[in-house]
C-alpha cells in the first residue's frame, strides 16, 4: 500500500503525460470528477470496484456515456476474472484508486456508439480485447497493439519501464485508468479497435476468451518459438499455463511438462492426455524442481513458459524480500527456468512481472546461451483474427478449462476463490442480467 502511495505521489510530481493521448485516460469510474463521464439519464449499473487492498466490491456507479467520438457502450453479457485482477486485489500493482472499477475480459452487446465510429451498431455482440489501443502509432500498425504509445498517460510506468506500454481496461492508472468490464456497462475508447464483432456461431462462453487467455497462451508459445518436436515445460496450470501446454501440443512439441502444486495438476492431465505434470509440493527432501525437469529431460527442456507470475514467492527469503519492499518480485520460478533449460535453449516469461528482483541468476543465462524473452502484455491483435477462426471451426474449445458459472453480484466471492484456487475453480463465466441462456454444455450457475 505504501508503494500505491508513492507511486501517486510520484506521478503527481512528474506530471501526468497526457501529449498525443489518443483518448482521454483515467475514467476508471463513470462517476469521477463529479460524475461528468456517466449517462445524463442517470441510469445506474453494477460493477466490480477496487476498494483497496484485498477489498474488492459490487457497487453501484452510474451507467457510462459516450464522452468522445470514437467510443461506445457496450452492454456486457458475460465476464470473468483473470489471475491477473488477483496481482490486483493484492495490492501488488500500483498506481490504483478506490473506486476504480475492474475486468478486462468481456462480452456484450453494442448499446451506442459515437458519431465517429465507422465499423460497428447498436445491437451487435462483441468482444474486447483487454489492450486499448488506437490503431494508428507505428506499434499498432504493426499490431503489437499492447505496445501503443497514445493510451496510456502513466508517466511512471515511462520511468519504471523505459517507455510506456498502451492502456489495459480495468487495470490501474498504471494502464491508463480505463473503467472495466466487470460491470453492467463499460465505456469502450476508440471502440473500432478494441472491440471484435462476432459471429452467431460462437456462444458468449467462448467468445470471452478471445479478450486475453486466447491470444496471450498463444502468445506464449508462438513468440518463445515453439516448435514441432520440441520439450517445453510450463510453469503454472492457471487458464494462461494450461492454454499454453495445449497450443505447445498442437504446435507439435513432443513433450510437454505443466508444472503447479494444487489440484489443477490433476485438473490438466484430465483435459489434455499427453501432458506430463510436476507437482513441486511433493518432490522428495532435497530434490529439486530442476533436477526433476532434467532427470525427465536429460540435459533441460528446449523451452520453458513462466505463467505463475512474480508475486508467488516460494522460499522463506523472497517472502521477506517481498514483503519488506526490498524487491517487487521473486526470481525463483525464473532462476527454475533457466536451470531446466538446456543449453542455448529458450525460457519466455508470460506470467506479470512488475519490477525489480533479487538473486537472479544471470551466470545461468549468459553462460549457457539461454534466450530470456519477456512476452509483454499480449498483443492481442497480432493473433485475434486466426484464433476467431479457430474458435469458429473448433480447432480449439476454449470452454474446455471453463470450470464456474456465477452472478456478477457473487464477482467478489469468486476473486476470493480464484486468489486460493479453491473449489476446482480454474476459469469462471460471470453473467449479468443481460446474459443469454447457458450454452450448452458449458458449466451450470453457482450461486456463491
Ligand atoms: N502477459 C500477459 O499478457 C498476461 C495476460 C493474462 C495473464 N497474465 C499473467 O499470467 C499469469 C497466469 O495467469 P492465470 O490467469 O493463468 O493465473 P492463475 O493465478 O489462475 O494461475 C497461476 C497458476 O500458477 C500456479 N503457481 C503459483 N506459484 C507457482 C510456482 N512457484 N510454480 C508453478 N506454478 C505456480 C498457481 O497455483 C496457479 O495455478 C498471471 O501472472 C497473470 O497475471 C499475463
Ligand atoms: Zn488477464
Ligand atoms: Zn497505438
Amino acid at each position: 500500500m505504501a508503494a500505491n502511495f508513492a507511486a501517486k505521489q510520484l506521478e503527481s510530481v512528474l506530471g501526468h503525460g497526457d501529449k498525443d493521448r489518443a483518448t482521454q485516460t483515467d475514467i476508471s469510474n463513470p462517476d469521477r470528477e463529479g460524475g461528468r463521464f456517466a449517462d445524463e439519464s442517470g441510469e445506474k449499473m453494477k460493477a466490480l470496484a477496487w476498494m483497496a487492498k484485498n477489498d474488492v466490491r459490487v457497487i453501484e456507479a452510474g451507467k457510462p456515456k459516450i464522452v468522445e467520438d470514437h467510443d461506445a457502450v457496450v452492454r456486457v453479457t458475460g465476464t470473468t476474472v483473470c489471475g491477473s485482477d488477483v496481482h490486483l486485489m493484492h495490492g501488488v500493482i500500483q498506481q490504483m484508486d478506490k473506486g476504480d472499477i475492474l475486468g478486462h475480459e468481456f462480452v456484450g452487446v453494442v448499446e451506442a456508439v459515437g458519431p465517429a465510429v465507422t465499423t460497428l451498431k447498436p445491437g451487435e455482440r462483441v468482444v474486447n480485447s483487454f489492450v486499448v489501443s488506437c490503431g494508428e502509432c507505428r506499434y499498432c500498425k504493426q499490431n503489437l497493439t499492447t505496445a501503443c504509445e497514445r493510451t496510456n498517460a502513466s508517466t511512471l510506468h515511462e520511468k519504471l519501464y523505459g517507455s510506456r506500454m498502451g492502456g489495459i481496461f480495468g487495470y490501474s492508472h498504471f494502464t491508463g485508468g480505463f473503467a472495466g468490464g466487470q460491470a453492467e456497462f463499460v465505456r469502450v475508447p476508440l471502440a473500432d479497435n478494441n472491440l471484435m464483432k462476432l459471429p452467431h456461431s460462437i456462444p458468449d462462453e467462448k467468445a470471452m476468451f478471445l479478450a486475453d487467455v486466447l491470444p496471450t497462451s498463444y502468445h506464449a508459445v508462438d513468440y518463445t518459438g515453439v516448435r514441432q518436436g520440441d520439450t517445453v515445460a510450463v510453469w503454472g496450470l492457471g487458464p494462461i499455463g494450461l492454454m499454453a501446454c495445449h497450443w505447445a501440443m498442437l504446435k507439435g512439441a513432443k513433450r510437454v511438462i505443466g508444472i503447479d502444486n494444487n489440484e489443477r495438476i490433476e485438473f490438466a492431465r484430465s483435459k489434455l492426455d499427453n501432458l506430463e505434470t510436476i507437482n513441486f509440493s511433493t518432490l522428495a527432501k532435497g530434490e529439486t524442481l530442476p533436477g526433476k525437469i532434467q532427470e525427465m529431460v536429460p540435459g533441460g527442456v528446449d523451452v520453458s513458459i513462466e505463467a505463475s507470475g512474480g508475486e508467488y514467492a516460494k522460499g522463506y527469503a523472497h517472502k521477506l524480500e517481498l514483503w519488506v519492499g526490498a524487491e517487487q518480485d521473486t526470481s525463483e520460478m525464473i532462476n527454475e527456468c533457466l536451470l531446466s533449460t538446456r543449453k542455448f535453449g529458450t525460457v519466455g516469461i508470460i506470467g506479470d512481472y512488475i519490477g525489480f528482483t533479487n538473486h537472479f541468476n544471470v551466470g545461468s543465462l549468459m553462460e549457457r546461451g539461454i534466450k530470456l524473452i519477456g512476452c509483454g502484455q499480449a498483443p492481442v491483435h497480432k493473433y485475434w483474427e486466426d484464433l476467431v477462426q479457430m474458435v469458429e471451426h473448433g480447432t480449439v474449445d476454449p470452454t474446455m478449462i471453463l470450470t464456474h458459472r456465477f452472478r456478477l453480484d457473487d464477482i467478489a466471492k469468486a476473486y476470493r476463490l480464484q486468489a486460493k484456487r479453491e473449489q476446482g475453480l480454474v476459469k469462471c463465466f460471470v453473467e449479468t442480467r443481460f446474459s443469454s441462456r447457458r450454452a450448452e454444455g458449458t458449466p451450470e450457475l453457482t450461486c456463491l
